[in-house]
């Protein structure tokens, strides 16, 4: 598939059509190695990728349920049990951190294009492995509770979190706009 193709097909599927394996550790190190060759105006790096270990998934699912009951103090079981199954959901899940520096010549806006470049890179790398990905966040990304479990501190964001996993056969494309609705050509007002 060429490049274009590639960029053309990207395609978000959710992780209860995923299916193992989730990628391994050199995998993601390429997928890492894309989302750092993002353009990053002054080399700041405010993206960084953390990877869920199978054996932490519990303990992530622990913190979604302290998410929903700093949301809704009221949380019964269901809520918890959905909540928690949230952090199981996909073969592989990887949060995603943006971090804003005080920079005299770089504002914020410029970190998070920079962020949202290199979001796009993880995804395309994902998908050139033969992967499928989506990026998921909710209210839950903004509490107490996971800013805590990432410790997160002045500057840093949980973006969210992107479900990994293998997926064969059709995938829906979201409704998109065609490209005359992106590309314009400019004129000089008053021509
Ligand atoms: C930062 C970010 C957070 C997102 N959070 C959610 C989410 O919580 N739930 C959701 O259904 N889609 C979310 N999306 C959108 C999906 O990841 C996906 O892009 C969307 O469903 C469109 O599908 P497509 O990627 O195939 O075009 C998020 C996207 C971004 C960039």
């Amino acid at each position: 598939m060429s490049a274009i193709t590639a960029l053309h097909d990207r395609c978000s599927v959710g992780p209860r059509h995923l299916r193992g394996p989730a990628p391994g550790y050199e995998e993601l190190l390429q997928v890492a190695a894309a989302a750092a060759a993002a353009p990053d105006h002054a080399s700041l790096g405010p993206f960084r990728l953390i990877h869920i270990p199978d054996l932490a998934r519990n303990r992530l699912a622990d913190v979604f349920a302290a998410a929903a009951t700093e949301a809704d103090p009221e949380s019964d079981d269901e809520a918890l049990a959905k909540a928690r199954k949230r952090a199981l959901a996909g073969p592989g899940l990887l949060a995603v951190v943006v971090e804003l520096k005080e920079h005299p010549q770089v504002p914020p806006e410029e970190q998070w294009v920079s962020a949202g470049a290199a979001l796009q890179n993880t995804l395309l790398a994902l998908e050139a492995l033969g992967y499928r990905a989506k990026m998921l966040s909710g209210a839950r990304v903004r509490s107490s509770a996971l800013r805590a479990a990432f410790e997160l501190g002045d500057g840093a964001h949980l973006l969210g979190f992107i479900a990994v996993g293998r997926h064969n056969g059709d995938v829906k494309h979201a409704t998109r706009r065609a490209a005359e609705q992106v590309l314009s050509e400019w004129a000089p007002p008053g021509d």
